[in-house]
Parts: C-alpha cells; structure tokens; sequence
C-alpha cells in the first residue's frame, strides 16, 4: 500500500439504518473542542452538567447518573458484571439478538442464566415475566427495551414493580429505544438502565449513558476494591467480591465521577463534550417533544412502506418509534438492492441477523435523521432501486403517502 495516504474525506452518507446515524452537527463541533485534564475544574464542571442533563434523558432522579468511555456493549457489560457476582440468579426475558447478548455476558459472568424467550416480532405480556420471577426468584432481571434487532419495543411500566416486589433489580438495555420512546426510569421503578448515543440521542457511538438507583448503587460500593497504586490511606475495601473487570469496573468508575474524582482511566474527554452536547440538544427540543417527532417520522415511513405494498415485520402495535422491519420482496436480491441504495443515492439501510438475515430490511428514522427531507428521500430512493430491481410494487406513491402523514 503506498504510504502516505489522504486525509479522511468519508463519503457522504445518509445513515437510515438502525444505528449509527449521522451525529447532529452541533455534536461535531462540541467535540472538536480543545482536550482539558480529565481533573481540570472546567472540565470536571462539565462533568457535573453531563450528569444533570442525563437526568433529564432517563427521567430519574438518581444521583449515579454517568457516562462510562465505551460503545453501549461496554456499558451494558459494565452493570453486569459489577452487579452479578458467580452464581448469582438472572432472569432474561429476550425477544431478539440483544436480549441473547444480556444472557451471553451474564453466563460468561459465572450466573445461572434462565432465558426466557419469545418469538422474534413480539413482546412479553407483564403475566409472563411475572410467572417466571415467581418461579425462578432471580436477584436480577436483565431484558432490553428496544431490541433493534427486531424493532419491538418492550413495555416496561410493569417490570421494575414485578421485580421489586419480589426482591430482584432491574437491568435494561435502552440504547436503541431512549429518546425515541418513552423510558421514564423513575416512575417505572426500573434499577439500573445504560443507553449508548448512535440511535436516537443524536450521537458517534463510544459513550455509555449510565443511571443507577441508591439501592444498585450501594450493591455495587459493597464490592469496592481499589486498585494496590492509587488506594487513599486508610481505605476499607468493600464487604463482597472484587469486580472480575478492571476497566468495566463501575465502583472504580464513580469514585471518579464522585467529588472524590479518585482516579481510574484517562477520561475521554471529547466524547464527553459530545455526549454532553446530545443531551443538551434533547433538553432543548424537549424530551417528549423529541419522542413525538420520532413517533411522527415512524408514521411516515410506515405509510411510505406500505403504499408501495411493501409487508411490514412484527406486532406493529408494539414497534419501536425510531425503527422499522420490512419484509424483502421475493423477487428481488436484497443486499443487491441496499448496494444500490448506498452506491447510487448514498443511503444505508440495514441487513438483519440471525433468523432474519435475508427476509428483512430495517429502515431507521432516529435521531437527527428522524426529519421529513430525510424521510422522504428514503423513500423515493427504494422505490426507484426496487422497481428497478424489478420488485412489484403497488402504483400508489411513498413519498407522497409520507407527506400526507406530515400534513395532517
Ligand atoms: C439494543 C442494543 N443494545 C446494544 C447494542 C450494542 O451497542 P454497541 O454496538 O454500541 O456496543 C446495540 C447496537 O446496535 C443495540 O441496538
């Protein structure tokens, strides 16, 4: 390979897959600010903001609202393995491929895992977790909220109260559905939620939106190791095993965030700014406001798929606002047709997994990207790359369906 290569010059893409999209603007130049320490008072100040905006974003209260430096994987591996000890009992509801990952990281963990699982395209009705907490009695309730890999949408307002009354917390996954759909943290009783900023936050992906109650915050104080270089003089550890991670390690990981600021990792400073500039930028719009306009663009497209006659996955009833699963016409090659659609027009759509792979697209509408143009030109880019294609469609016109969903 001849060296030296060009500067970056990605591209231009329009992102319409079920994440990443393309980042707000704003959130660009928040993070081409200059670095500061990571114990700088100006910067730690802007920890303090972060953590008072990400209230916001959660709908919660709790004091241990934070960010941790790593994609949402990191941050949802973060929580378990501070809260799961070896042995430990965790349900998993799973309705889809992350649901599977919840069961993956516990059981690497060292906890007895049971999954319960549904079919791809539907949720739980509240009944039947509550039957199997009864049964099982985990200490932990893992379950995703939005499952990109389906679309569906779980409802939650029962979940956190079920897992209560029978002594368990509540972990879940919401990085593809907050923002986008409602997650009121608090008014639901829900434990310990983590979310990642590539979906409907508005952001790169890389940092790990995190709240955690009083009551999982002291589990995980109760394991509190520090590392041999840096304990302070005097320092008790905590009464219950070390965190196996040092990196995931969240103990470790807010006593730099505490007034403490006890040093761990390095902090990434710039994807701090930008995740501090998503949550002020939803605070801005309005947090419901935000999920109205994700529930609108949602309709949109909906009307746009289906004006070509194009079949549309799952319980529609339970979709999620900022993601839709379209069944792949027969007649057509579907990596072929989402070639064309990012070679020729420069939009992405999404593949699917597991028992999905090759029946399904998913088309997203989130974030900065959930906005009329965006939609629109989604819509009259597949329909001349399927007809094209040579897929049958219906006469009616997408794009003229979805703005018919924006005018009234
Ligand atoms: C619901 C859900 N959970 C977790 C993840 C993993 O996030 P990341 O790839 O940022 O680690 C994703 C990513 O698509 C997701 O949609």
């Amino acid at each position: 390979m001849p060296l030296p290569f060009d500067e970056i010059n990605p591209p231009p893409r329009l992102l319409m897959g079920p994440g990443p999209i393309n980042a707000d603007p704003r959130v660009h130049r928040a993070m081409s600010a200059a670095l500061l320490g990571q114990f700088d008072p100006a910067f730690t100040e802007y920890m303090n903001e972060a953590m008072a905006l990400y209230r916001e974003v959660f709908e919660t209260k709790n004091k241990w609202t934070f960010l941790i430096d790593t994609t949402s994987r990191g941050a949802i591996e973060a929580v378990l393995c501070s809260l799961i000890e070896k042995g430990d009992r965790v349900l998993v509801p799973s309705f889809g491929r992350f649901g599977l990952l919840l069961e993956e990281i516990s059981s690497r963990l060292g906890a007895e895992v049971k999954v319960l699982h549904r079919e791809w395209g539907t949720v739980f009705p509240p009944e039947e977790i509550e039957e199997a907490v009864k049964a099982f009695q985990p200490k932990i309730v893992a379950i995703c909220q939005g499952d990109t890999s389906t679309t569906m949408n779980q409802p939650l307002e029962e979940v956190g109260k079920i897992a209560k009354a029978h002594g368990a917390v509540t972990y879940v996954d919401a990085t593809a559905s907050i923002a986008g759909n409602r997650l009121a943290v608090d008014e639901w009783e829900l434990d310990s939620v983590t979310a990642g900023l590539q979906k409907c936050i508005g952001g790169p992906s890389g940092s790990g939106p995190i709240t955690l109650n009083d009551k999982v915050a002291a589990m995980i104080k109760d394991r509190w190791h520090v590392e041999k270089g840096i304990q302070p003089a005097g320092f008790t550890p905590g009464t219950r095993s070390r965190i196996t991670s040092n990196y995931l390690d969240l103990a470790q990981i807010m006593a730099y965030w505490s007034e403490q600021r006890l040093n761990h990792h390095t902090e990434a400073t710039t994807m701090l700014y930008g995740a501090r500039e998503c949550a002020r930028i939803l605070y801005k719009e309005g947090l419901l406001n935000g999920i109205a306009r994700h529930k609108l663009g949602s309709d949109a497209m909906v009307a746009g798929l289906q004006a070509m006659g194009l079949k549309l996955f799952g319980d529609l009833a339970h979709k999620m606002n900022n993601v839709t699963g379209v069944y792949i016409p027969a007649e057509v090659n579907g990596d072929a047709v989402r070639a064309d659609m990012l070679n020729r027009f420069g939009i992405e759509i999404g593949t699917s997994f597991g028992p999905l792979h090759g029946k399904i697209w998913r088309i997203g509408n989130m974030g900065y990207n959930c906005r009329e143009p965006f939609i629109l030109q989604t819509l009259g880019a597949l329909q001349s790359v399927l007809l094209r294609h040579g897929a049958k469609l219906s006469a009616a016109d997408p794009v003229d369906a979805a703005m018919d969903v924006y005018d009234r």
